[in-house]
């Protein structure tokens, strides 16, 4: 794992759009996946703009959901799916090749399940996988305690997760399970950029980059894929 303390929130964001585009500019037929929340807002504005501007290419690239509450649909505010719209999406002025997101509302989760491992198996494995970490050390909803083997899965929300959701929809939703990509699938991943931001990640930052690697703190497993790069701000490094 590689390391990157940045200046601050604006500097940490920089450096992981710089690693997103230089994946993409290695291989334009990428599959990349971006995480929402509020971590990835700047990273993938700064993604954006490089798009627009004409510096980076994305004309073969294919995106693919990370993860996605359960019940929740694009129109919802605090999904993953309107994230995807309204930071990238919908603010490209130029062309993709396709992108694959995950409906938390539909009826039949097991399909969505297997459309996303389908996806991911047809077009993958991931050029890139963006994360976040949550307090709980979790990526995507790999929850702690979660199966390091599992590809795309409904899982309940740990109560780490469900305390710090409302910060995403308010008490509008009460999500009990989140839908995801599998651990399986992001240590396959060619290259993992973790993010992390802020005084409060960085207990949890420590225990995924320096303590044993283990289901408790799902993060801890990205300390042998062989191409991970944590970009983090000094306040989050600051237990490291
Ligand atoms: P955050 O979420 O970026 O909103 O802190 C991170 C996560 O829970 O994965």
């Amino acid at each position: 794992m590689q390391l990157i303390v940045c200046r601050d929130y604006n500097e940490m964001s920089r450096r992981a759009a710089g690693l997103a585009a230089e994946s993409i500019r290695e291989k334009p037929s990428a599959l990349v996946s971006f995480p929402g929340g509020e971590t990835p807002v700047g990273m993938v504005s700064l993604f954006v703009d490089m798009v627009n501007r004409g510096e980076l290419d994305i004309s073969g690239t294919r995106f693919v959901s990370l993860d996605e509450w359960v019940g929740l649909s694009g129109t919802d505010e605090g999904s993953c799916r309107l994230f995807l719209h309204e930071k990238l999406l919908g603010r490209l002025r130029r062309p993709f090749a396709d992108v694959h997101i995950i409906d938390g509302a539909a009826e039949d989760l097991g399909s969505e399940c297997a459309a996303l491992d389908d996806y991911i198996a047809r077009y993958g494995p991931l050029t890139l996988s963006v994360l976040g970490i949550g307090l709980n050390g979790h990526l995507g909803f790999n929850e702690d305690g979660v199966d390091f083997t599992l590809n795309a899965h409904i899982t309940p929300l740990s109560e780490t997760t469900k305390n710090v959701m409302h910060k995403y929809f308010g008490e509008k939703f009460h999500p009990a399970f989140g839908i995801t990509q599998g651990l399986a699938q992001i240590m396959r991943a060619e290259k993992v950029v973790l993010i992390a931001s802020g005084a409060h990640k960085a207990g949890i930052l420590r225990k995924a980059l320096c303590g044993e690697v283990s289901e408790s703190v799902p993060a801890s497993l990205l300390q042998r894929h062989p191409n991970c790069f944590a970009v983090v701000d000094e306040a989050a490094a600051a237990l490291l």
